[in-house]
């Protein structure tokens, strides 16, 4: 959607910040020994305190019916995974948290993708650099600019440092409902695509894995599997274009201010972008 007045846009923020909460949350629960179905009871248990909804819950797809509060994806596992007793989280595995609640009518979708104790280095080294490639391209969600600039500079910095970025799943545009359009594949050529316009509430979320970008549907219908096995890797803001800097929404706790977070990222990552405006 496009926010055109104040209050849509506070209301995709409060959506976004509750998302982040949640997230962050989560997050901080990853550990060895903990099962994806006691992590999504929390995730449901967090929502209902916050009386918020998870937008996931429900979600249909052709006759299926989405079972979890959250999706939560380990190893291979791409997106859309389900919380499971038997699935056990152990050192050395990574777990996608991914996040999508509904709140006075908004939706805010938010993903990161966490270690589990220690990970080897070239898996870590796959997780940050899937969290650069979502800062590198949101940094041009930016009026005017087209979708094929977020996606063309998603996957020139994955495939610069030999990753595969996933073309079966794409970002989205997000409102009163989890998918709009325009959809934000992370992929493409600059000034190709979709237009962005100024108030646009978008998800950037690049989807990486380690060495094929192929994919595979488990058995449970929802899943999507890496072909190859290996691990991968998912990170997700919500967003508002704007002119200057775009606006990220989903701002975890104890951040207040978009642009000083923006920045304050792109310091962590190391990433050498200027932002104007
Ligand atoms: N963040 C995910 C997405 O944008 C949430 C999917 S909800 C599900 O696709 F129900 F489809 F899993
Ligand atoms: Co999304």
């Amino acid at each position: 959607m496009i926010c055109k007045s104040f209050k849509d846009k506070e209301r995709i923020r409060a959506a976004g910040r509750s998302a982040a909460a949640v997230l962050d949350r989560l997050c901080a629960m990853v550990e060895p020994g903990l099962s994806t179905w006691e992590l999504d009871e929390a995730g449901g248990e967090i929502m209902k305190d916050m009386g918020i909804k998870s937008a996931c819950k429900g979600y249909r797809s052709g006759y299926r019916v989405f079972p979890s509060y959250t999706c939560l994806s380990v190893n291979d596992e791409i997106v859309h995974g389900i919380g499971v007793k038997d699935r056990i989280l152990k050192e050395g595995d990574v777990i996608s948290v991914d996040v999508c609640i509904r709140e006075d009518g908004f939706v805010g979708d938010n993903c990161r993708t966490v270690p589990v104790g220690e990970v080897s280095p070239e898996v870590a080294r796959l997780l940050r650099v899937t969290e650069e490639s979502l800062y590198v391209g949101l940094v041009r969600a930016l009026h005017k600019n087209r979708v094929g600039d977020i996606g063309n500079a998603v996957q020139r910095h994955v495939e610069d440092e030999g990753f595969a970025i996933i073309t079966n799943f794409v970002g989205h545009g997000v409102g009163r409902t989890l998918h709009e359009d325009p959809q934000i594949p992370n992929y493409g050529k600059p000034g190709a695509g979709a237009l962005l316009r100024k108030g646009m509430a978008i998800c950037v979320e690049p989807m990486v894995n380690t060495k094929s970008p192929r994919v595979r549907m488990a058995k449970d219908g929802w899943t999507a599997l890496a072909e190859d096995q290996l691990p991968s890797a998912h990170f997700e803001h919500t967003m508002l274009v704007d002119e200057g800097t775009p606006e990220i929404v989903t701002l975890p706790p104890g951040h207040h201010h978009a642009t000083k977070f923006l920045k304050a990222k792109l310091e962590q990552l190391s990433l050498p972008i200027e932002l104007d405006g």
